[in-house]
């Protein structure tokens, strides 16, 4: 009434304002979905109902006499804690289909997050937790409770979730962490899963460079130099802002998937596309287990997976270069979800409640990251050789022989793509972010895959990230229950860094080449637009 009021009385440019101060305070947080019966999901994975646990939603507090838990290595477990960890899994996947608590329900719980199934009454577009900001408090919760559901089932409140070190490159054989743990590949165990590719059995070196569970060759000494220079470009030189490494902001009622954070495509994205079955027959879909959302918790090494993702988070956090906090944004921190707890009751937490691993009373086992100096001595972070090593004057004439970027352009899977970009003045403030927008997927129920590079306009299509000129990666996953992907979407990632990382802060265009690396067909992806700006995250409240 009082805003109406107003607007009767003011001037046409004033009205104007109010309306679009009014316009902007409907950006809100995601109130505590009601789960089970807001769901309606085309891949059957709603939650069971009739739901007869307590009634109503208890909001989550602190509860001090939780015990502390030590999340640790997978490939280091002791006895002791693999059987129980076997034991563990038996117990979920023997729970009823009516249980919430039981493997398949905990698969479901996500699934239901984030393919097309959780609407609330007068919204568009249903909930996602994937591919923005809330990709990692979401799946902080699930994990949590996922821990404290089996401690219970256990009856062992002494229950750590184990992570698996993906990240982990260390020269050691007694397994070394950046190979699926041993245990999960045993098919008599209760964390082996059927479905998944043959790599993930049989060649030990994780790719996280993979094209979509498509067996590489590459030797163990590569592998560990490669996986510790990706990760070092996908999250400490690619991604030194809040905004980057979290991705997209998303309100309450927003077509989601506006766009990840650097780390949700890359590594995380990608080990779930190397531990999934290419092959996979119908009814299953290509990439079951691991590399879809509406069967990847299925696979008991998800939750190992998604601990560790968990704990680059925090890792990410303490890495002393750049902006690395998190989002100042109450819209933000207000988010509640709900899920279940130990005794299958519904609880809701607040996104603001599980930013600090403390406050939960968790933490992990330290375990050496050379990544974070890109798998060198400390200090010695740039000084790999270029791939593609260019005089000044190479560099002037590359940038005045390349064609400037047009949403005309298509990248396809047999050719690379090449053009510029020109930076904008140079700013005391913030980071430079190259950005991409309006990237469009076709085919949303295939994976998309491409790695950007900078001065590097004849690298090969099955070029690998190892060169310093590597300076990101698009993986989208499978989103098969997704009518299709959201049309604003961007890619974005650090390029002020990187250019220095080469030895190229001096130049005026970058010149940008782009390889499509899907597991052959791959897609025709396009994009409407690509700019560079600076980031001042998290100083600002910062907008898509
Ligand atoms: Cu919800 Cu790793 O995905």
């Amino acid at each position: 009434m009082g805003n109406l009021a107003v607007g009767w009385i003011c001037f046409a440019v004033l009205c104007m304002v109010a309306v679009t101060s009014e316009a902007k305070s409907l950006k809100r947080s995601i109130p505590a979905p009601d789960i089970p019966n807001q769901c309606n999901s085309i891949e059957r994975c709603c939650m069971p109902t009739p739901y007869t646990g307590v009634p109503g939603i208890r909001q989550f507090e602190f509860e001090a006499e939780q015990p502390w838990r030590v999340r640790r290595p997978a490939h280091r477990l002791s006895k002791f804690e693999l059987d129980r960890l076997e034991r563990a899994y038996a117990l979920l996947r023997a729970l009823p289909d009516s249980d919430p608590r039981s493997l398949w329900n905990q698969k479901n719980l996500h699934c239901l997050y984030c393919d097309n199934a959780l609407y609330y009454p007068g919204q568009k577009y249903p909930l996602e937790i994937h591919n923005g900001w809330y990709f990692l408090p979401w799946h902080r919760m699930f994990m949590y409770w996922h821990e404290r559901i089996i401690a219970k089932v256990l009856n062992d409140s002494t229950f750590a979730l184990p992570f698996w070190a993906w990240d982990n490159q260390q020269d050691v054989t007694d397994p070394p962490g950046n190979v699926i743990p041993p245990q999960y590949t045993n098919p008599n165990s209760s964390l082996y899963d059927p479905i998944r590719n043959n790599c993930s059995q049989a060649n030990p070196y994780i790719d996280l460079d993979t094209r979509g569970g498509v067996c590489s060759n590459k030797t163990a000494s590569y592998m560990r130099t490669q996986n510790n220079r990706l990760i070092y470009s996908q999250i400490v030189v690619g991604a030194p802002t809040t905004s980057l490494f979290y991705g997209m902001p998303y309100y309450f009622g927003d077509w989601g998937g506006a766009g990840p954070g650097t780390f949700e495509d890359q590594p995380h994205g990608t080990v779930h596309a190397w531990v999934g079955d290419p092959y996979a027959k119908p009814p299953l879909k290509t990439l079951d287990d691991m590399g879809n959302f509406g069967r990847a918790a299925f696979d008991p090494i998800f939750y190992a997976h998604h601990a560790n993702v968990d704990r680059v988070w925090y890792l990410w956090n303490h890495i002393p270069s750049g902006a690395r906090s998190f989002p100042q944004n109450p819209i933000f921190n207000n988010t509640q979800f709900t899920l279940y707890d130990e005794n299958a009751n519904l609880v809701k937490m607040n996104v603001s409640q599980v930013l600090d691993s403390n406050l939960l009373r968790y933490r992990y086992e330290y375990l050496p990251t050379p990544w974070v100096t890109n798998g060198v001595e400390p200090g010695k972070e740039n000084s790999i050789p270029l791939c593609n090593p260019l005089s000044k004057r190479s560099v002037t004439s590359l940038i005045a022989t390349t064609g400037k970027f047009s949403s005309k352009l298509v990248l396809t899977d047999t050719a690379a793509l090449t053009f510029k970009v020109r930076r904008p003045k140079k700013s005391s403030r913030g980071t430079e972010v190259l950005q991409l927008s309006g990237l469009r997927i076709p085919n949303n129920t295939a994976q998309a895959h491409w790695k950007a590079y900078l001065f590097y306009p004849g690298v090969a299509v099955t070029a690998n990230a190892a060169c310093p000129e590597y300076a990101g990666t698009l993986n989208f996953l499978p989103h098969v229950g997704q009518a299709t992907t959201n049309p604003k979407r961007a890619w974005r990632v650090a390029i002020g860094p990187k250019l220095e990382q080469i030895g190229k802060s001096y130049v005026k265009d970058i010149v940008i080449t782009m390889v499509q690396t899907t597991k052959p067909p791959g897609q025709n992806l396009t994009f409407t637009k690509a700019q560079i700006y600076y980031d001042l995250s998290p100083h600002v409240t910062y907008d898509a």
